[in-house]
């Protein structure tokens, strides 16, 4: 699986899924998870809906209509690793870890951050009015959503793309400090959906209220759709599809040919009406056969948070042995615990070690430290050199065994003999 690229996304749990999210999102995702060159993970980030939303019962019902749209729209739990944020504690623990290598200052600069900042400034407020430190922080969170299983390609939209860097630099600044544990990823952007327009032309977001929810029935679909910005062009006039909003959304559902009939079709002066009529016709036929297990789905919470459960137990199987790893690496360790965590690359870097030299008095010596230069074992004088290497590939070859009978040649011992027994098995074990 070395040469697997590993995909993450998440949707914030603040509302209901829209056309937007699923032709930017959940369809793309969907389909990256059917290929066997992939490993993906989808989570419904519902943390980061705490920072937008204070109503307990929507966060709940958001969640449940996210995870249940992308079953609908068919992800296979059994291929993916899907799962929710709040069900991994590793993730927020790992907030930390990365907030405390972040600066203060590249979170000044975020875009959603600073927007609230310029907007209070703006209207001559206090910088931060109204200014969670859940938004400031929300970069954080999210790139330990991302490093928390190394993914390489993160599918977002073209807002997130800052979002992405971040986590890079959070990788790179964490493993120049405590080793290469992290990948750094990169957005991965679905060039012609990046982008769906809402009804009123803006981009489709919830926080616009310019949403088609993914799962109208087809007669909600009818009257949203009959509520696109349209010009006042009347039937037989040549119709613009630069700045269309109808269009793009057609686009975004329709195959190249039916495109390109669209195209012709306001060329030659397509009524508004007859135009949306075909969108619904277009969307409602990719829809209509998932709308049922969606509703199926919905009613069953139960089964959903079955599949929500047993994705937590598949995600947190890779984050919680990485978390300690992670945990070792920045020193929150068992206090008795010497040895480096096995199965790190720089558990080669991290062996302990002999070091000869030559005293002022001529004679020669020997000590073995461990990784972080701790004296664990110190010999007594010799006079030659060569006897001196000699008794340190005894002990590289024989371990601790050879201890005993060196005793008359060592230094009584400084730390516990157990941390140089065990010292001794790792070269041992290295050699291997
Ligand atoms: N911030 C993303 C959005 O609003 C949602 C999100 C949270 C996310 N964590 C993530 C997306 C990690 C990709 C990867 O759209």
């Amino acid at each position: 699986m070395a040469n697997t690229t590993r995909f993450l996304t998440g949707i914030t749990t603040s509302g209901t899924p829209h056309l937007g999210n699923y032709v930017g999102s959940i369809r793309p995702s969907v389909r990256a998870s059917l290929s066997t060159e992939v490993e993906s993970y989808y989570f419904l980030a519902d943390y980061h809906a705490l920072i937008k939303v204070d109503e307990p019962a929507r966060i709940q019902r958001s969640t449940l209509e996210i995870a249940a749209s992308w079953l609908a729209a068919g992800l296979d739990p059994e291929r993916v690793t899907f799962y929710r944020q709040s069900d991994i504690p590793e993730i927020p623990e790992l907030t930390w870890l990365l907030t405390c290598v972040t600066g203060k200052g590249v979170l000044n600069r975020a875009h959603a951050y600073k927007a609230a900042v310029d907007k209070n400034t703006a209207a001559d407020h206090d910088a931060d009015m109204d200014v969670s430190a859940g938004l400031f922080m929300y970069p954080v969170l999210m790139g330990a959503d991302i490093l928390m299983f190394n993914a390489h390609k993160v599918p977002v939209g073209r807002d997130q793309i800052q979002h992405i860097e971040m986590a890079r630099d959070m990788a790179n600044s964490f493993n120049h400090r405590y080793g290469e544990h992290f990948v750094p990823p990169q957005a991965e952007i679905e060039e012609s959906v990046a982008t769906l327009p809402g009804l009123d032309g803006r981009k489709m977001s919830k926080s616009y209220d310019n949403t088609i929810p993914l799962f109208s029935s087809r007669e909600q679909l009818k009257k949203l759709i009959a509520g696109i910005v349209t010009d006042s062009r009347a039937p037989g006039e040549p119709k613009d599809t630069e700045g269309s909003a109808l269009f793009q959304i057609y686009q975004a559902f329709a195959s190249d040919e039916e495109t390109q009939s669209l195209r012709k079709a306001y060329a030659d002066g397509i009524a508004w009406g007859d135009a949306k009529q075909i969108l619904l016709e277009r969307i409602d036929r990719e829809i209509a056969p998932m709308r049922e297990t969606y509703l199926g789905l919905i009613n069953n919470p139960a089964k959903i948070e079955a599949i929500l459960m047993a994705g937590a137990s598949k995600a947190r199987q890779k984050a919680t042995p990485f978390m300690a790893t992670l945990r070792h690496a920045v020193g929150l360790r068992r206090l008795g615990d010497q040895t480096p965590v096995a199965s790190q690359k720089t558990a080669k870097a991290a062996l302990p070690s002999f070091k000869q030299y030559r005293e002022a008095d001529g004679q020669f010596r020997f000590k073995l430290v461990d990784a972080q230069g701790r004296l664990l074992l110190q010999s007594l004088g010799f006079e030659s050199p060569k006897v001196a290497a000699q008794t340190i590939a005894l002990l590289q070859r024989e371990g601790a065994s050879a201890l005993a009978g060196l005793a008359d040649q060592l230094e009584p011992l400084a730390v516990d003999a157990g941390v140089v027994v065990a010292a001794l098995g790792e070269l041992l074990a290295a050699q291997a």
